[in-house]
Order: C-alpha cells, then structure tokens, then sequence
C-alpha cells in the first residue's frame, strides 16, 4: 500500500482533475475516454511496468541508469531528455496550481459562497489576464514545492498524501453526485457516454496517448527515480496495477463531476485549460443556494485537497532534477532547489504571461502555455516512454526484467503473465508509438 501511496501520490493531481475534464470537452467525450482507458491499459500499464524494473533494478537516477544502459553520447542524451522533461513539466504545472492556490483563498474566504453564479462568471477569465496576479501565485506554488523538496520533508508528504488521496477521492464522489442532479446534466452524461466517432481525428489518438502518460507521470524519469527505492520484496506488477486504476478511476470521477456541470453551466466544453476553473465556482455557488455550510465546506475541502494533490504531483517532477543535481553534478541539495526555482519559474512566468499581456505570442500556432503543454505530453513524455520499453524490452536481458516482475519468479501469478506483459513491452508499446508519432507528423 504504501508503494502505491508514492506512485499514486505523484501520479493523481491538476492531470486527473483539470487536464482530464477539459481535454474530454476538447475532443468529443465518450470517443476519447474510450481511447484513453484502452492507452492506459495497453500502452501505459506495461511502460510503466517498463520504467519500474528499469529504476529497481539499475538502483540510481535515472540518468545514470539510462547512460548505464547506453553507453556513449546517445545514453547521455537520452537520460537528459528524462531530466529535462520533468523540469519543463513542472514549471507550466506551478501556473496551474497557483490557480488553485488562488481558488483556495477564494474557498476560505467564502467567495463562492457569498456570490450568485452570475457574479462568478467571467472572474476567473479576469484573474488570469492580469499582468502580475497570477505569476505571483504561481511563483508561491512554485516556491512552496522547492521549499519542501529542500527540506526533504518527506514524511510529512506521506502523510498528507495518506489522508488527502482518500479524502479528495471522498469528496469527488460526493460532488459527482451532486454535479449529475443539477438541471441540465443530462446532456453532459450522454456527452460522456455515447462516442461520437465522427469525432476522431489523429490529433485524438495522440491527445488520449499523452493525456495517458502524464497522468501516470511516465516517460519523465518520476516512475525510474521512484522505483529505485523500492525494495526487492515488493511487488511491481501490483503496484503497477494499483497505480493505474486508481489514477484512471480518479480521472474519470473527475469527468462526471464536471462535464455534467459544465452543461447544466452552459459552459462551452471545448473551452480549454480554464474550463474547470470556470464550473466549479459555478457548482459551489449553486449548492450554496440550498445548502450554504455544506458548500463553504466542501470547497475548502476541496480545495485544500487538491492543493496538496497538485504539490505531490509538482514535488515529484522537481525531485528528479534536484537527484541529478545533487548525485552527477555535486550541488547542496538547498543551492538546486534555488537554481531550479529561478529557471522554472522565468520560464513558467512566460506561461502564465500567455494568458494576458503575452496572448499575442504563438509557438507553432499555439499559445505560449499551450505549446509547453503539448511539447511535454505529446512530445518529450512521448519519447521518454518510448527510450523506456526499448531499455526494457530490447537492452535488459530478459532474465532480468522476469526477476523484476516477478520477484524472481517467487509471484506465480506474475509469472504466468509474463510472457504477455514482456510482448506489449517488446513490441505492441514501441510500434504504437511509432505509428501515433508517424500518424500525428502525417
Ligand atoms: N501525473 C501528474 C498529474 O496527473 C503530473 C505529472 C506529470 C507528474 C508528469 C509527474 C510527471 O497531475
């Protein structure tokens, strides 16, 4: 339980409950919840398995690990790529948890609460937009996840992620059932339900594909560092399973909370990256009409919990540049975390800048955000995976993945598995890769 705990910890967070909602209201509903639960099962189970056996049997970071692995220039290009992305990751993630940071004052203060949905709307568009406001949060998100990766305070992190999985998980529930009486909804559970293949583009297929890895944080050095530290009595393929169904379950838990609200809203569903932002004001101020504790409440709650969900997720992502700093290139882990906090957060500030003074400014026709968004899923996590179940299907003697997997074949069960996990490692993960990077060129 407790490994799950870790990978869970920094797999749940802004990628099941903001990225998960509006990519699905983006890309047509039941079409791409579809494809994503089949990538999660088939794809990124067994990459995940994949970057498990990699970082417990390598037992290093993960650069080192894949340097060890491929030796000469090429290894070293290829573990600075799982360096890298994380980092990139993270400093656009900080926006979005300062936005939350910014929904949780407002919860406390009983914002939500106090206004009438029609007072609500468009506040959030009117935050962003401002020139300092927001990357004033995003550097206090930023700044709180440095400061408790310098301080190393790790139990203290288990020990929030041991009580705010449970209760976020708790309260999405409860808000999912609440989101599906409101008038209107409806239409969003047949949204969500019937799939509309007219819908389905290329740009899906690799939108559900990298919606997959980030969630489950693959492809980004996270699962190789994590696993490095786990012990040899543990088993992979449980906690693998473990990990991915309640990341998938959570996300789209997630997804019934808010696409149903989202109609019952009027909301545009394709609104992108400020689609839950704008409808969960508008269900807490709703259930405040009827119920005003019970909302104030549940949105502290809420807020408080996904708090913590984005800072686990955001403490894994700058864990692995600080283990590389601190192991390959001799930095206190103190002076890392300042240099880290100074480069992510120039580059975030941009990020956050794109929703305001910066909206001009197109990368590939992409707004500044955006283009840091679909470089890191589509791209960079894309090819992290892809390094990840070549490393283990090709380059690991099999013996070696099979004493993985398997705890040296003492697991029956995972050893009656094997045979298929060591195929969709070997061959179905690295040719479906290669023919969704083929087919999104194309
Ligand atoms: N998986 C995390 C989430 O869903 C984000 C993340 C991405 C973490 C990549 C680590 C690596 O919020």
């Amino acid at each position: 339980m407790a490994v799950i705990a870790a990978f869970a910890g920094s797999a749940i967070g802004l990628g099941n409950i903001w990225r998960f909602p509006y990519l699905v209201g983006e890309n047509g509903g039941a079409a791409f919840i579809l494809l994503y639960i089949g990538f999660t099962l088939f794809l990124s189970l067994p990459i995940f398995l994949a970057e498990s056996a990699i970082g417990r049997s390598q037992q290093v970071n993960c650069r080192a690990a894949v340097s060890f692995l491929v030796p000469g220039r090429a290894g070293k290009w290829f573990g600075f790529l799982l360096v890298l992305t994380p980092l990139w990751v993270v400093s656009y993630y900080s926006v979005v948890g300062g936005w939350s940071l910014d929904y949780l004052i407002r919860a406390v203060s009983l914002d939500f609460v106090r206004s009438t949905p029609e007072q609500l709307s468009g506040s959030f568009e009117r935050f962003i937009s401002h020139p300092w406001v927001p990357v004033l949060f995003h550097l206090g998100f930023l700044g709180a996840t440095a400061a408790v990766v310098a301080f190393g305070v790790k139990s203290g992190i288990e020990k929030f992620c041991k009580w705010s999985i449970p209760t976020l998980f708790i309260l999405i529930v409860l808000i999912a059932v609440y989101s599906l009486t409101l008038p209107g909804a409806g239409k969003g559970v047949e949204y969500l339900l019937k799939p509309d293949f007219s819908k389905v583009t290329a740009h899906t297929f690799i939108d559900a594909l990298g919606q997959s890895f980030f969630s489950l944080s693959l492809g980004s050095g996270i699962v190789i560092t994590y696993s490095s530290y786990v012990k040899k009595s543990e088993n992979l393929m449980v906690a693998g399973v473990g990990t991915a169904l309640s990341d998938l379950s959570f996300a789209l838990l997630a997804g019934f909370s808010i696409i149903p609200a989202v109609f019952s809203a009027g909301i545009e569903p394709g609104a992108g990256p400020t689609l839950i932002f704008d409808t969960l004001p508008f269900i807490f101020s709703n259930l405040a009409q009827h119920a005003p504790i019970l909302s104030a409440l549940a949105s502290i709650l809420f807020f408080v919990a996904i708090f913590i969900a984005a800072l686990t997720s955001s403490i894994s992502l700058l864990e692995v540049g600080i283990a590389y700093l601190t192991e390959d290139k001799g930095f206190r882990r103190g002076w890392a975390c300042v240099l880290l906090f100074v480069l992510c957060g120039a580059f975030g500030t941009l990020c956050s800048l794109s929703f305001g003074p910066l909206s001009q400014a197109r990368l590939m026709g992409l707004s500044l955000f955006d283009f840091a968004d679909s470089a890191a899923s589509n791209v960079f996590m894309v090819l992290g995976s892809l390094i990840s179940v070549i490393l283990a299907g090709w380059v690991i003697p099999r013996s070696e993945l099979f004493r993985e997997l398997t705890n040296g074949g003492t697991q029956h069960a995972n050893a009656r598995l094997f045979p298929a996990v060591r195929f969709l490692i070997r061959y179905v993960a690295p040719l479906g890769i290669l023919a969704l990077i083929l087919s999104s060129l194309i």
